[in-house]
């Protein structure tokens, strides 16, 4: 018997095409995730659940599904997940690391300059008739970015890979990781810097922490305080890796000058939200690695992932390897 995947909502078409050919797959074609009764009836007898980083898979949803080996979630972020319960339980987790790196990175560039530059306000200036004066020496004047000093938080291999890319704009790289990175100090020619130090020094603060309960909101008033007034603050991570209230405030008191933001404390944010009020924050719905490409690769990679696991073989995007000493390959192996 082939088996059972649950895919919980529309992916792109060629991870759904890779897992028909090894399992039978319950797809729930559409755009928004499934409600959690949905959720909770659909699991009950799958070895697989294919997610996305909307859908929270709890204790009481791995329970549900007794049979369950293999949870792929097509995020790299896994916060939406019970990783421990499911270790102990024996359920293999598998995400979408790499794949997304270089894209995301490109978007966090993209809200740093977009931010520093004004770009979404000129733009907005424009569709609005404001544009009255051919030039002008004061008009919206923003923020240099080439020969700057960028804090990068978290230099994973999306920290990493926006730290590549300061090369060229000729930056100062201070980054701050719970490890040090000595490897990457040379290679990158970026230095170490303690947290307070980071956000006193830096014209532009970029995000790249998985939210975990110690990252949870690892930026809050006191950490804005210490920014310069005229720093920009990029966030590609997680929206509660900042406490939303302290930031608002400091945006609209002007402790820091501006931010570009991908992700926030609660999606979609409401359209009611002070933040939206704000000229000075430059504002995306979670797009970060949303590129065409790389969602194809992200969806390809989880059934990759899933098969593999299910093939009894380890796949290279296992974020739980301790769940082998649980349950082995073997015995998770149907294909
Ligand atoms: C997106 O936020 C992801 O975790 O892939």
């Amino acid at each position: 018997m082939k088996p059972k995947v649950y895919v919980t909502r529309k992916i792109p078409e060629v991870g759904i095409e890779l897992l028909k050919k090894f399992c039978d797959v319950d797809y729930r074609d559409e755009v928004p995730p499934p409600s959690r009764e949905e959720l909770l009836d659909a699991v009950e007898d799958v070895d697989a659940i294919y997610c996305t980083l909307n859908e929270k898979i709890d204790e009481e949803v791995m329970d549900k599904a007794g049979k369950l080996k293999v949870i792929g979630t097509m995020s790299v972020g896994v916060d939406h997940i019970d990783v421990d319960h499911a270790t102990s339980k024996g359920i293999y987790v598998v995400h979408t690391p790499g794949v997304l790196t270089e894209t995301v990175a490109d978007h966090a560039w993209a809200l740093l300059l977009a931010t520093a530059r004004r770009i979404v306000e000129a733009d907005r200036s424009i569709r609005n008739g404001e544009w009255k004066i051919p030039w002008a020496p004061t008009m919206l004047l923003g923020y240099d970015v080439y020969g700057k000093t960028l804090g990068v938080i978290g230099i994973g291999r999306i920290g990493s890979a926006v730290a590549r890319r300061a090369k060229g704009f000729n930056m100062k790289v201070l980054y701050y990781d719970i490890v040090r990175r000595e490897d990457l100090e040379k290679e990158l020619g970026i230095k170490y810097a303690e947290l307070d130090e980071l956000l006193r020094e830096s014209d532009f603060v970029t995000l790249h922490v998985p939210l975990t309960p110690e990252t949870k909101g690892l930026i809050k008033e006191r950490e804005l305080k210490l920014m310069k007034r005229t720093a920009i603050l990029v966030n590609t991570s997680r929206g509660a890796v900042v406490d939303q209230k302290a930031l608002t405030r400091a945006l609209q008191e002007g402790w820091i000058a501006g931010a570009g933001l991908d992700v926030f404390e609660k999606e979609p944010i409401s359209v009611d939200d002070p933040l939206l009020k704000l000229d000075n924050v430059v504002l995306t719905p979670h797009i970060g690695s949303a590129s065409h490409d790389t969602r194809n690769k992200m969806a390809e990679y989880v059934a990759e992932g899933i098969i593999k696991v299910l093939k009894g073989e380890k796949p290279d995007n296992l974020f739980n390897p301790d769940v082998i000493k649980v349950r082995s390959l073997d015995e998770v192996k149907m294909i």
